[in-house]
C-alpha cells in the first residue's frame, strides 16, 4: 500500500462517510478526502453534529478529522490501530481536484429504485452514479484504481470500464466491485471487524493486481482469511443476494406468524426451535411487520430485474413474492386492529409506538408504519398519534403525507405527532407497537407495579424501600424477590429497574386509556401476560389471541 497516498471517497453519505473514516483510522500516512455536491452536507460533516449517527463513529472521526488524542479506552476498543497520527480526513466540494490527486477513488453514492420509464419500480435507477462516474472519468488520473461501494446491478464494473475507455481512450484504468454490508446501528463495527470483505475485479494480471491493492489495505486490520476476491459479477451480485437472502428469511418466518395466528402455535416458539438447528442458525427469524429500511426492497427490486432481462420469469416471480409477503404482513395486522373494533374505528383514537424502520435509528425510510396508518385512516379514526423516541417530526411528515395523500378523505390533521408517550396515548383505544424499541418493551419496573403481591418486588414508586429486603409500605408488606439486588434506592435497583431510564411505564399508558384497551404488538417484543396484568387486551404478532 505504499504506493497509495490519496483516496477520493465520492459521496458523503451513510456509507461514504463511515467507511473513509475507518479507512482513514487504520492509514495515517494515507490522506482520504471524501467528496460531495451538496455543500451542507459536507458542511455537517466538518461540524461537530455529523449528518450519520453511529455507535463509535463521533470517536474515530474526532481522531483522524480533528486529530483528537486517542485515549486509552479507544486504544483498546480500536485494536491495531496505528497511534501515531495525524489529521487524514477531509470532506470537500472540489471534485476536480480532489478525483484527480486520488490513487483509489471509491463510489459510494446512491442507486435508488427508478421510478420512472423502462424498470420502473425494479431496475436501478444509475442516474446519479453515472453522472459522478463520468466527472470521475474525466479527471482522475492515469492507473487509478476505481472502486464500486454503491450497490449496483450486475455488470456495472464492466459497463464502467466501457464507458472509461470511450471517454479517456488508451488510459489505463481498473474497476474493482468492493460492496458494502454494513447495517444502521453497526456501521462502524461492521466496518472494523466485518465478516468478509468481498472484492471482484477483471480477470487480467491488471484487474488482480488491482484487487490485490485494495486487499492490502484492508489486510491492515482485516484477517487476510476474511477478505474474498471474486470476477466483479459475482461481487455485484452477492451484495443483493446477501440482503435478498436475509429479506427472504424475514419474509418465511412472517408467512409462518400467519398460520400461527390462526392456530395455537407461538411463532417465538417457532423461531426459537428451528434457529437451534446450527444449520438454520438464530438471526433474523423474528416475525414481526415486516422488513422496512432503504436496502432490501431495492435490492430484491433489483434482482428480479435481472431475472426479467435474462427471460427468468419464474426466478423473477419467486424473489418478488418475498416482497409481497412482506407487505400482506402489515395489510393483515392493520386488519386485526380494525377487526378487533368490529370494523369500525370512527370515534376511536389509535396511538402508533414507534415510525423508524428498525430499532435505535431515527430512519424512517421505507418505514412500517406507513403502510399501517394509511390503511388505518381509510377507516376514519377520530386520531392517530405518533411518538418515536429517535425520529425527527419533519422526517416522519415527508414519509406520511405522499401515504396520506392516497387515502379518499385522508386529511393530515388527524394525525398527531408527539414527543411524550404519555401524550400520545392519552385517551387512546388502542396502542399500537410498530417497531422493536428497546423502550416499549414491558420493562421489570412496570410489571413489578402490579406484581408486587404474586412477584413480591420491591414498591416502584420509590417511596417506602430503603435497601431492606422486606419492608411495609402504606400497610402492605412486601419481600424484595429473592433474586433482587438492591443499591438502597429503588430507582438504582437495576434487578427491578429496567435498564433503559426512559423506558415507557404500561401502566402509566393503561391508567390514562380509554376502554378497551388494546395493545397490538406487531413486532412480538411485548411480554403479553404482564401487560393483560395491567388491564390491557393484548394482541400479537404470530400468536393466537383469546382477549375479546
Ligand atoms: C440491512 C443489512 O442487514 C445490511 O447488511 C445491508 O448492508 C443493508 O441492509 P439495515 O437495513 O440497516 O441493514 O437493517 P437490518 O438490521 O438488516 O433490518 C432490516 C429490517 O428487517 C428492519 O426493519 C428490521 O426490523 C427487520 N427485521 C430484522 C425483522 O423484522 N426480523 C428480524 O429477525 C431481523
Amino acid at each position: 500500500t505504499e504506493s497509495i497516498r490519496n483516496i477520493c471517497v465520492v459521496g458523503a453519505g451513510y456509507v461514504g462517510g463511515p467507511t473513509a473514516a475507518v479507512l482513514a483510522l487504520h492509514h495515517p500516512t494515507i490522506t482520504v478526502e471524501v467528496l460531495d455536491k451538496d455543500p451542507s452536507r459536507i458542511q455537517r460533516w466538518e461540524s461537530p453534529h455529523l449528518p450519520v449517527h453511529e455507535p463509535g463513529l463521533d470517536t474515530v472521526v474526532r481522531i483522524v478529522r480533528d486529530g483528537a488524542e486517542m485515549t486509552e479506552e479507544t486504544i483498546l476498543s480500536l485494536s491495531s490501530v496505528p497511534t501515531k497520527r495525524r489529521q487524514n480526513l477531509f470532506f470537500t466540494c472540489e471534485s476536480a481536484k480532489s478525483i484527480a490527486r486520488a490513487d483509489i477513488i471509491l463510489m459510494a453514492v446512491n442507486t435508488p429504485t427508478k421510478t420512472f420509464g423502462i424498470g420502473a419500480g425494479c431496475a436501478t435507477n444509475m442516474t446519479v452514479f453515472d453522472g459522478a462516474m463520468r466527472e470521475v472519468a474525466t479527471h482522475a488520473k492515469p492507473g487509478a484504481i476505481i472502486v464500486e461501494k454503491s450497490t449496483v446491478p450486475g455488470g456495472t464494473a464492466e459497463r464502467v470500464r466501457k464507458m472509461l475507455s470511450t471517454l479517456r481512450p488508451g488510459v489505463p484504468f481498473e474497476v474493482l466491485s468492493n460492496p458494502e454490508f454494513l447495517a444502521e446501528g453497526s456501521a462502524v463495527k461492521n466496518l472494523t471487524t466485518p465478516d468478509r470483505i468481498l472484492i471482484g475485479s477483471a480477470p487480467t494480471p491488471s484487474g488482480r493486481q488491482a484487487a490485490q491493492t485494495l486487499t492490502n489495505l484492508y489486510a491492515a486490520w482485516v484477517p487476510r482469511d476474511r477478505i474474498l476476491e471474486t470476477n466483479a459479477w459475482s461481487s455485484e451480485l452477492a451484495k443483493l443476494v446477501a440482503n435478498a437472502m436475509l429479506a427472504q428469511r424475514i419474509s418465511s418466518i412472517n408467512a409462518i406468524s400467519a398460520i400461527c395466528e390462526k392456530t395455537g402455535a407461538n411463532v417465538n416458539e417457532i423461531s426459537d426451535a428451528i434457529g437451534r438447528d446450527v444449520r438454520i442458525g438464530p438471526q433474523f427469524l423474528k416475525a414481526g411487520l415486516g422488513w422496512g429500511g432503504s436496502c432490501f426492497r431495492k435490492d430484491i427490486a433489483s434482482i428480479c430485474w435481472i431475472c426479467e432481462s435474462l427471460g427468468l420469469s419464474e426466478e423473477a416471480h419467486y424473489w418478488r413474492q418475498i416482497t409481497v409477503i412482506n407487505e400482506r404482513q402489515r395489510q393483515r395486522f392493520a386488519r386485526r386492529v380494525i377487526d378487533r373494533f368490529d370494523g369500525n374505528l370512527v370515534g376511536r383514537k389509535l396511538a402508533i409506538l414507534g415510525f423508524a424502520f428498525k430499532k435505535n435509528t431515527g430512519d424512517t425510510r421505507e418505514s412500517l408504519a406507513v403502510d399501517v396508518i394509511r390503511m388505518l385512516l381509510e377507516e376514519r379514526p377520530a386520531e392517530i398519534t405518533i411518538f418515536d423516541p429517535y425520529c425527527r417530526e419533519e422526517d416522519i411528515l415527508r414519509e406520511l403525507e405522499p401515504a396520506i395523500a392516497q387515502v379518499p378523505h385522508g386529511d393530515m390533521s388527524i394525525v398527531k405527532i408527539h414527543a411524550d408517550p404519555y401524550l400520545a396515548c392519552s385517551h387512546a383505544h388502542a396502542v399500537l407497537v410498530v417497531t422493536d424499541c428497546d423502550q416499549f418493551r414491558l420493562s421489570k419496573r412496570s410489571s413489578m407495579r402490579s406484581d408486587l403481591d404474586s412477584v413480591g418486588g420491591c414498591d416502584v414508586t420509590g417511596t417506602a424501600h430503603t435497601g431492606a429486603r422486606s419492608w411495609t409500605h402504606a400497610g402492605v408488606s412486601y419481600q424484595l424477590a429473592p433474586q433482587a439486588k438492591c443499591a438502597g434506592d429503588c430507582r438504582d435497583c437495576h434487578m427491578i429497574l429496567a435498564p433503559q431510564s426512559e423506558a415507557i411505564e404500561w401502566p402509566r399508558i393503561a391508567y390514562n386509556m380509554e376502554e378497551p384497551k388494546w395493545v397490538f404488538d406487531g413486532r412480538g417484543v411485548l411480554d403479553v401476560g404482564g401487560l393483560e396484568k395491567l388491564g390491557f387486551r393484548v394482541d400479537a404478532v404470530g400468536r393466537a389471541n383469546n382477549s375479546s
